[in-house]
This record gives structure tokens, C-alpha cells and sequence, in this order.
């Protein structure tokens, strides 16, 4: 074991012999006075620069880390006030502040908020967080501060709230020219849609069959840039605070069986059910229509998408939530199901899971982000229950009232 000479220890001089007096001994083992206070001890090989100072506010021991930190020998320290550590400017704020614990000593940890300085001896300051603790002795009262350096934590702070004000400026500047984009953007792709369909049509005249199969896969990719342009727009606009929520009377189940009725085709096609069910009580509700049916389409397009075979079924009951009457909607299917640790996850903008043994299911993972915000903002939640393999429920829980 390397330990120091084990050496009796004295606060008048301090750890004056401290120099680098190392033996190799394997016995004895240091007792508890060397392991607490002598050379080989804590406090000697503290991280924190250790400075006990007296009532005068005389320093009297310092450790290691306070000659690291301050540039000083300890020999420079020993008996000098403490002042000595502390940028001049601040001096005599220091004694004041002394003379006020002295008559009130206390343990104070680091981190109070206080915004506290230390001085090197080439001048240097730098940011630091000090811990008090008195000490009483058959020699007197004695103040022990564990001081740690903070220059690099608060330089760190620092370059994070830049980063952050940053981040904000760009986010914010990218959401105004999302929703300034709006009609830029879906102009032409309704026309590449438009004009796709009359050529699909036929109108203007005759297609071979590779043409049509090619002009099918313009139709279908346009239709999805379109469909994803719309969605991030609704997302900048809810993240600019643009979009706007209307608050009215909304029939429920007229809203429901709109969204079923738009979705039977292509449940059909898959060969799924598709069923609603609407409880009595639950045929209003007072909500802004729009992002209510907007996050219907949404859930019910993802069971329709995400189940081979069997049933898809919204169905809405009332409940009470937090003492409040709410209207519960629910879309569950018999799909493909999320793995436990997918769930978290979900509602994450661009968040789509691996169903590559289950074939290829297109769309942009901004599906459930968007939901998640519009029910943010009608003050309603979403949330999702899953059992991988065996289906999903999603379940919108919206207040009554507003
Ligand atoms: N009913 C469901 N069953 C199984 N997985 C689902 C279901 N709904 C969503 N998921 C999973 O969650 C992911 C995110 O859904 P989300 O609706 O956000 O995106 P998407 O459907 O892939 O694309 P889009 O932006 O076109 O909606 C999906 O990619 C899918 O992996
Ligand atoms: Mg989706």
C-alpha cells in the first residue's frame, strides 16, 4: 500500500512538511486520526481544495487541490487571511459576510445559488461553489469551506442556453416559413395531381400500358408528398401557436361515422371489419371538429394500415377523468401490434417501426406526432395499449366540456 509517513497533525502549521515524502509500507495500517486528518488523509486528497480558516479569518490548513487550484504553496497560505483566495473587488463584502457566519455558523452545502469567486495568485478569477462547515475544537472555532471550481460547468451552461436561444430562433424561423409556405408548396403538386388524373383518365387521349403504370406511380407519389407536406404544415402552424382551435358544439357521432364512411373502402379491400359503436350519452361534445376528426382519420387509417386480417373498431363511451366528465374514444384492430419498447416512443415526430417481415407499409411517421399535439391542444389525452402480434387500442380521452 502507498501511504504517506503517517505524521501527527497540527493547525498552526498546518501540512508545512508536505513534500513528496512517499514510503512504501505494508504495515501499519493507517488509523482513523491519519485517514481523517493526516497526509495520507480525505481531506488531503479531497477533490475539492479544502481551506480552514480561524475565527480572524486567518488561513490556517489547506490541502492538495487548494495549491492545484489557486496556484499558490500551501506555505504562501498558512497565516494569511483568507481574503488572499478572493478577487479585491470583493473583499470587504468577504469579511462582512464572515463576521455574519461567525455569529451564526451553520452547515452550508454547495450549490445555494450564491454567485461566488476565487482569485489565483497570477490574478486569474474564475467562477466557484463553496461549502461551509463549522468546526469547534479545544483550540478555538474553525470554519472548514470545500471549494470546488465551476468554470468549466458554467461555461457549459452557458454554450447550452446559446445553444438553446439558438435553437429557438431556428425553430421558430423555420415554423413561420412552413406556414408562410403553405400554398407555395400544395400549388403545384394539386396540379401535378390534377393533370396526373385527366392522363390516367384518358381525356386527352390514348396510354399504353407502361405509361399508365408509370403515370400510376407519379399519381401515388405525388398524393404522399401531399399528404406529408400537410402534416408538417399542421405541425408548424401548431407549433407557431397558428393554428386555430375552434370550440363548439360537435356531434360525436356524426364526426365517427364521417371517418368510418370514408375509411369502408379501403378496409373493404383489405377484407377488414370495420365497425363503430357509439354510446348514448356520448353524442356531443365541445371541441374544435377539425382536429377531433383529424385525429379520428388518423387512428383509424393507421388500424386499417397495420392489420392483415380481422376487425377494426371505434368505439366511444364516457368516463370521468380528474372529476370531470370526458368522452372516450377508442380505435383498436387485431394488427401487427408495438412491441412494450416501441411504445414510448410512438408519438415522436418520424417514428415508424419495423413491420419489414409483414411487407412494405408507406407513410412518414408524423401520423401519432401530429395526433398527439392536436389533442394537446384540445386539452385531451392519447394514449396507446398494445400487445405485439395481437392488436392495438388507441384511446383519445377528451373533457366534455371545455
Ligand atoms: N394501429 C397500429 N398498429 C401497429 N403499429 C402502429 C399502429 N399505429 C401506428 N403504428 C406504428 O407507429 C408508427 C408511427 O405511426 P404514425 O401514424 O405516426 O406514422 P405512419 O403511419 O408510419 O406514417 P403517417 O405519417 O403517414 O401517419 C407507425 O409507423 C407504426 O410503426
Ligand atoms: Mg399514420
Amino acid at each position: 500500500m502507498l501511504i504517506r509517513d503517517p505524521m501527527p497533525f497540527d493547525l498552526r502549521s498546518g501540512f508545512r512538511n508536505a513534500g513528496p515524502n512517499f514510503t512504501i509500507v505494508s504495515q501499519p495500517k493507517p488509523t482513523l486520526h491519519d485517514i481523517v486528518i493526516g497526509q495520507a488523509s480525505l481531506v488531503e486528497h479531497a477533490p475539492d481544495a479544502i481551506v480552514i480558516i480561524d475565527e480572524s479569518g486567518v488561513i490556517r490548513l489547506v490541502n492538495a487541490q487548494t495549491e492545484r487550484l489557486f496556484g499558490y504553496y500551501r506555505e504562501e497560505l498558512i497565516g494569511r487571511p483568507v481574503e488572499i483566495l478572493i478577487p479585491t473587488r470583493l473583499h470587504r463584502r468577504h469579511v462582512e459576510d464572515r463576521r455574519r457566519y461567525a455569529a451564526d455558523p451553520r452547515v452550508r452545502p454547495m450549490g445555494v445559488g450564491l454567485e461566488l469567486f476565487g482569485t489565483r495568485k497570477d490574478g486569474r478569477e474564475f467562477p466557484v461553489e463553496i461549502s461551509l462547515s463549522p468546526i469547534v475544537t479545544g483550540e478555538g472555532k474553525f470554519v472548514a469551506s470545500a471549494i470546488r471550481d465551476v468554470t468549466e460547468r458554467k461555461a457549459f451552461e452557458q454554450r447550452l442556453r446559446d445553444l438553446n436561444a439558438e435553437l429557438e430562433d431556428a425553430s421558430r424561423a423555420k415554423d413561420q416559413f412552413l406556414a408562410s409556405m403553405s400554398h407555395e408548396l400544395r400549388t403545384p403538386l394539386n396540379a401535378i395531381i390534377g393533370f396526373t388524373g385527366t392522363l390516367l383518365m384518358k381525356l386527352p387521349g390514348p396510354l399504353n400500358d407502361e405509361q399508365e403504370r408509370q403515370l400510376g406511380i407519379v399519381a401515388w407519389s405525388a398524393r404522399h408528398l401531399l399528404s406529408l407536406i400537410n402534416d408538417i404544415l399542421d405541425l408548424a402552424k401548431i407549433h407557431s401557436g397558428k393554428r386555430e382551435m375552434v370550440f363548439e358544439t360537435v356531434p360525436v357521432a356524426q364526426v365517427v361515422s364521417d371517418v368510418a364512411a370514408s375509411h369502408a373502402a379501403l378496409a373493404a379491400d383489405k377484407g377488414l371489419e370495420l365497425t363503430t359503436q357509439v354510446a348514448e350519452d356520448c353524442e356531443f361534445a365541445t371541441t374544435d371538429r377539425r382536429s377531433l376528426r383529424q385525429i379520428l382519420l388518423n387512428l383509424t387509417n393507421n388500424a386499417i394500415k397495420y392489420t392483415q386480417k380481422g376487425s377494426v373498431r371505434i368505439d366511444v363511451h364516457s368516463a370521468r377523468r380528474n372529476g370531470r366528465s370526458a368522452i372516450v374514444l377508442r380505435v383498436s384492430d387485431t394488427g401487427v401490434g408495438i412491441k412494450p419498447e416501441d411504445q414510448a416512443r410512438l408519438f415522436g415526430a418520424f417514428e415508424q417501426f419495423d413491420f419489414s417481415h409483414l411487407g412494405q407499409f408507406d407513410g412518414s411517421g408524423l401520423g401519432l406526432h401530429l395526433c398527439r399535439n392536436l389533442a394537446e391542444l384540445l386539452g385531451a389525452e392519447l394514449s396507446v395499449t398494445s400487445k405485439y402480434g395481437e392488436g392495438s387500442a388507441f384511446t383519445l380521452t377528451l373533457p366534455r366540456e371545455r
